[in-house]
């Protein structure tokens, strides 16, 4: 189809897209994270751009370039990225949650450096505000896809998390599989959608990836006649 071709298909759109790791502080100097790379959400963002979207990336700490024609906000924990994304959403079109938000944090950040004891240590921790499931609730026109990691049980889990955070679409990929996912420069995902809609893509690039998944969200969304 020409609308994966079309080059300004998302003119006069406003995406936003969250990419890489939050860190959750423990002391001044330690944190918890993952292993998130940015590279999925920085080659949304950078296809988004490419096809004419005002586009702004909200970003955890990552070792990568801000995209031609994206505008980049800075984040360090879950907080912060809920906080940035809120302000962004009213007026937002599309909203791509790539981001590897943490599930929980420390209780106590503790305000000066922890010195080590004799024996074993436990860091107590909380969980973090769920930053989709809250995009979800508070929808009115958006478009909200997720993206979803999962080692098994893939289908099964993407489907809930569709249905769980009211989310449009759920991009899920199995990072059991070789080439496939965090550090990796390519990617092979399954797309979730409302009423069934499921479509498997190839192992492709993430740069090339990025292309066809918004192409198949302004296919499907008919984003290209407002
Ligand atoms: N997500 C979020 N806020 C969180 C946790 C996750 O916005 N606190 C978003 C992620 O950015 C992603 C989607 O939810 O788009 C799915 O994330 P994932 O970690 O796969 O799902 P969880 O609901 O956290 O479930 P679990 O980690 O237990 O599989
Ligand atoms: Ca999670």
């Amino acid at each position: 189809s020409d609308h994966f071709t079309r080059p300004k298909a998302l003119a006069g759109k406003k995406v936003v897209v969250t990419a890489g790791p939050t860190r959750e502080r423990i002391d001044p100097v330690r944190f918890l994270t993952n292993f998130s790379s940015g590279k999925m959400g920085y080659a949304m963002a950078r296809a988004a751009a490419e096809m004419g979207a005002e586009t702004i990336l909200i970003s955890g700490p990552v070792s990568l370039q801000v995209p031609k024609g994206v505008k980049r906000i800075s984040v360090e924990s879950a907080e912060d990225m809920l906080n940035a994304v809120k302000t962004e959403y009213p007026d937002a079109d599309i909203v791509i949650k790539t981001a590897a938000v943490a599930d929980y944090r420390p209780i106590h950040a503790h305000s000066q450096k922890m010195k080590k004891q004799a024996g074993g240590s436990t860091i107590e921790l909380e969980r973090t505000v769920d930053i989709l499931q809250t995009l979800g609730q508070e929808k009115t026109h958006q478009i909200l896809i997720g993206f979803a990691a999962e080692t098994n049980d893939v289908a099964h889990y993407a489907k809930d998390k569709l249905a769980r955070k009211n989310a449009d679409y759920i991009i899920a990929n199995d990072v059991s599989e070789a080439g496939s996912g965090f550090e990796s420069d390519s990617n092979r995902v399954t797309v979730y959608g409302r009423n069934g809609f499921e479509r498997i893509f190839d192992m492709l690039p993430k740069e090339q990836l990025a292309q066809q998944l918004l192409g198949l969200i302004v296919e499907r969304e008919d984003l290209h006649d407002s």
